[in-house]
């Protein structure tokens, strides 16, 4: 078996309200292997998108752990842990969240700002990515000049660019239909088998049904780990 590259160690994240507390995750331990696929499933509120923000590190933990390659995310500063955001984590979303001024390959270029390439070469890595998701002709369409299947495919070159090991969707077909989503399940699958991480948020048991490990969240908590 390959190395964990995901460990979530009793994590917890709470909301305090006034009076009241959210435990949005109560609690969760759990390990990823590299070259896994996993699917996250459980009704709405179960701290799905919350696990996936802290995974990403686009959010901090009440308590507990969260390493990625063996690094703890915690003692990390601010600057390693975006540079490690950067090189190692790829993020889609359901609603594509693209910026919508500017055009596809503008929008697959953006992640690769900060990681010291001339122009040219930013160019070169966007199209290629493009390519690799069959949106080449494409590269000179804004986002509101694309279906919606197409703008999730921008959405995954982008998060491509830099090459991430792990990849984090949250929903990416919750916003598609049948059809389309298929489509970005066949990509999420290449992508899968070229060795990257996969974890993907889904309600869907057709789409979980295509991971091959499904855990379900409850409440916080992982109810089953199949
Ligand atoms: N910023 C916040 N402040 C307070 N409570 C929050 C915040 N973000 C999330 N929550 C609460 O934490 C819980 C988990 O939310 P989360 O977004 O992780 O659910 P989810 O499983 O992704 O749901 P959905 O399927 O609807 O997307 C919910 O009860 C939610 O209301
Ligand atoms: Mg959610």
């Amino acid at each position: 078996m390959s190395e964990p590259v995901i460990v979530l160690e009793s994590l917890k994240k709470y909301y305090f309200m006034g009076e009241f507390v959210i435990k949005a995750l109560d609690d969760v331990s759990l390990s990823i292997r590299k070259g896994e696929y996993t699917a996250i499933m459980g009704p709405s509120g179960s701290g799905k998108s919350t696990m996936m923000h802290l995974v990403g590190c686009l959010d901090t933990p009440t308590e507990g752990k969260i390493y990625i390659d063996a690094d703890d995310t915690s003692s990390l500063r601010e600057e390693d842990l975006a540079y490690l955001r950067n090189a190692k984590i790829g993020f889609v979303f359901q609603q594509f969240n693209l910026l919508m001024k500017i055009n596809a390959l503008e929008n697959v270029m953006t992640p690769l700002m900060y990681a010291g390439y001339s122009i040219r070469q930013r160019r070169e890595i966007a199209e290629n990515a493009l390519e690799q998701v069959g949106l080449k002709d494409r590269m000179k369409h804004r986002p509101n000049e694309l279906s919606g299947g197409q703008k999730q495919r921008i959405a995954i070159a982008r998060a491509l660019v830099n090459d991430p090991t792990i990849l984090l969707a949250d929903e990416p077909t919750g916003a598609l239909d049948t059809v389309t989503g298929e489509q970005i399940m066949d990509l999420f699958e290449q992508i899968n088998q070229q060795g990257r991480t996969v974890i993907m948020v889904t309600h869907d048991p057709e789409v979980s049904s295509r991971c091959r490990r499904t855990i379900h969240l409850r409440d916080g908590k992982i109810v089953e780990d199949l």
